[in-house]
Parts: structure tokens; C-alpha cells; sequence
């Protein structure tokens, strides 16, 4: 038996819709990308939704809005892909890490306040794994030294924490649709915000900054186009978006079943004293992006290993972003600064958790784990 770690999710309707778009004379953005934006709006509780290529676009944007650049710091998690620092770095501030907290991952938020100085701008925080931040207190300090917000929800569309959503204490929150994700379209990413002007900036942010799109420009009368600030170019295409619009119908329902192979993982690996697990928060919604467990770390590539052997399909969320080549001979990030976040990326294995995932395979991932995890 082969258990790829990742089957998407993409149904006949979806696929149609696409069709749809290539039968039309529109490829580029237009009103599949509007109505996944209205959709993805009212899903997340936000005002508005702006469609961009990856979310890696998003976090550059967002980084952008709020004027960070040269002599700025912002304030993240090193549990992390490396694209949310590396929007800090890709306008030329610095990336502040803080460590995380050991029972989720996320940032801890009791340690923020020590690591802002006179320059920090902005906080980016991650809901790691689906897991959804403590949004109270993060912008309760935010507010006290002025800071703006911005949200990597790249696994977490779905989460709620005491009652709040994604993006809804942020200044502006960033998804990804990327391959793996929970919604996604290969490569594909969003922005939401409640701000009449930032939504307008971003609207032209990602299109080079001019005031009208190719479609304002074709299905109206023509009317020239300014370039009124320097943009992006990473708008999301009609294709994209046509393989969206079903899906997020329907997320609620893909998010039930990864719930409930989530709590058949947690039975199977109950009784397994070399295996723990993140907590799962109360009074929260787990957008149950990924599935890892914790193992011991000096073993944690034999095990890494064995299970490809056994043909489980894994990876690795996140080796920590401050031990990266760049950010170590950049900044001096080195072994022990962010001890929790390095644990986490030591001991860390994530297994293929999908709704395609047959019982059958849940049992050989549960099976296969329990034998090769045994110190
Ligand atoms: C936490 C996090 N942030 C950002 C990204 C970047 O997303 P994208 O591939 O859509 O640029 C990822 C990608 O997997 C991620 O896991």
C-alpha cells in the first residue's frame, strides 16, 4: 500500500467550472475571481477578500500597505514556512522572531512585548496548523505600541478562537490555496480586511498599482488607465478561481471529515508513550490544516525515513526559520535562541491527512507509525 501525503480534494463541479473559464474569452482575473472573493469574504467574516496568486504575494502586500522598509523591524514566529519572514526581508526590514509556545507552536504572546524596540512596526503571527493565535492579546499589545497585525492563515481558514475568526483582529490576514491546502487551487492566495482603503490599495497592489484592471478596461467603455503607486503583478485568474468557488461551498464538510480522521490518528496513537501531539485548544475551531506528531528528536529522520520506506508520504512543518542558511549568516540566528520553535522542528513529523484518505490507509498510517516510533 502507497499513502501519498497528499491527494487534492478537486470534484467534478470544480472541475467544470474551470472548463467553464477556458471556454470563455476571460482567463485572466475577472468574474469567477469576484465572485470567489465574495464568497471568501462572507466565509471568513470579513469585509473584504482581494484574490492573489500565493499567499506568499499576500504577506509581501500586506507588509507593503502598512510602508515597512529599511530601519524597521517586524515581529514573527520562526515556527513557520519561510515565506512569512521572508516578506519582512523582501522590503528590506528585519524579521524579529520570538519563540513559540510549546503546546501549539504559535507565537507566545507573553514574550512580544520584550522584542519590540523603537522600530518595530508590525506584528505577523501564524496560525500554526490550524490553530488560531491568542487574537485578544496580540492586538491588545499591538494597540498599545501602535502596531499593525497581519495574519498568516495559511492553514487556517476555517479556525475560530473564543469566538473570533480569521482576520477579524488582524489589520488584514493572509491565506494560501496552495497544493496542500484546505482549499486550494494549486497555487492561489487571498487577502481579507475590514479597511475601505487598504482594499482599495490592495486591489491596486496587485495589479502594478493602476486604477483599472484588463477587465474594467474591456467590459466597460474604455477608458485609459494610471499607474498611481508601484504594484505587484499577482492577481488571481478566473482558472484559479473557477476551482474555488464550489470548494469553499463545501468547506465546513471537508473540514468534518479531517476532524474526524484527526480523532482517529488520536486514538491510534494513544497508546503509544513516544508519541505526543499539539493540544487541541478549547473554545476554539481547529481548521485541522495538518497532522503532526512529536517524536524524539535524535530519531526523528530514522523514523522520517522508515516511513517513506514503508511508503507513507511525510514531511517536515517547520524546520525553524531562524537556523536557515540566510537568516543565520544574516542576522547571527543561532542553535539555541529559540529553544521551543527548535525543539518543535527536531521532533516533528507530519503524516498524510486528506478526506481522500480511505480507512483502510488511515489504519496502515496508524499501524506503520506505531511500529517504527518505539524509542
Ligand atoms: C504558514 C505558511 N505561510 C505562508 C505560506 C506560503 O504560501 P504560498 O505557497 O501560497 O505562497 C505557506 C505555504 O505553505 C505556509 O505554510
Amino acid at each position: 500500500m502507497k499513502i501519498e501525503f497528499y491527494k487534492h480534494n478537486l470534484s467534478n463541479a470544480d472541475k467544470d467550472e474551470a472548463r467553464r473559464v477556458l471556454d470563455s474569452i476571460f482567463l485572466t482575473s475577472g468574474d469567477w475571481t469576484k465572485e470567489f472573493e465574495k464568497k471568501f469574504a462572507v466565509y471568513t467574516g470579513n469585509k473584504h477578500a482581494v484574490g492573489v496568486a500565493s499567499c506568499t504575494n499576500a504577506l509581501e502586500l500586506a507588509v507593503r500597505r502598512y510602508g515597512i522598509g529599511p530601519g524597521d523591524e517586524v515581529i514573527t514566529t520562526p515556527m513557520s514556512f519561510v515565506a512569512t519572514a521572508n516578506a519582512v526581508e523582501a522590503v528590506g526590514a528585519k524579521p524579529v522572531f520570538v519563540d513559540v509556545e510549546k503546546a501549539i507552536g504559535n507565537i507566545n504572546a507573553n514574550l512580544i512585548e520584550s522584542a519590540i524596540t523603537p522600530r518595530t512596526k508590525a506584528i505577523i503571527l501564524v496560525h500554526l496548523y490550524g490553530q488560531m493565535c491568542d487574537m485578544k492579546k496580540i492586538r491588545a499589545i499591538a494597540d498599545k505600541y501602535n502596531l499593525k497585525v497581519v495574519e498568516d492563515a495559511a492553514h487556517c481558514i476555517e479556525g475560530k478562537r473564543d469566538g473570533i475568526g480569521v482576520g477579524q483582529f488582524g489589520d488584514v490576514a493572509c491565506y494560501s490555496f496552495y497544493a496542500t491546502k484546505n482549499l486550494s487551487c494549486g497555487e492561489g492566495g487571498a487577502l481579507t480586511c475590514n479597511d475601505q482603503e487598504t482594499y482599495d490599495w490592495l486591489m491596486r497592489a496587485r495589479l502594478h498599482g493602476l486604477d483599472k484592471s484588463a477587465e474594467d478596461r474591456y467590459n466597460k467603455l474604455y477608458k485609459h488607465y494610471d499607474m498611481e503607486f508601484l504594484g505587484f503583478k499577482c492577481n488571481l485568474s478566473n482558472i484559479l478561481a473557477a476551482l474555488l468557488v464550489h470548494q469553499i461551498d463545501n468547506l465546513d464538510g471537508f473540514l468534518a471529515k479531517k476532524e474526524a480522521i484527526a480523532r482517529i490518528y488520536d486514538n491510534g496513537f494513544s497508546g503509544n508513550p513516544y508519541i505526543s501531539k499539539p493540544a487541541v485548544l478549547v473554545n476554539s475551531r481547529h481548521a485541522r490544516h495538518l497532522y503532526t506528531i512529536f517524536v524524539n528528536s535524535l530519531r526523528r529522520d530514522e523514523y522520517l525515513h522508515a516511513l517513506q520506506e514503508a511508503s507513507v508520504g511525510v514531511a517536515v512543518n517547520f524546520r525553524p526559520i531562524h537556523l536557515m542558511r540566510y537568516y543565520r549568516e544574516k542576522y547571527g540566528y543561532k542553535e539555541g535562541d529559540f529553544p521551543v520553535a527548535e525543539n518543535i522542528g527536531a521532533s516533528t513529523i507530519t503524516l498524510p491527512f486528506y478526506q481522500k484518505l480511505a480507512q483502510e490507509e488511515i489504519s496502515y498510517v496508524i499501524d506503520t507509525v506505531n511500529n517504527i516510533v518505539d524509542g
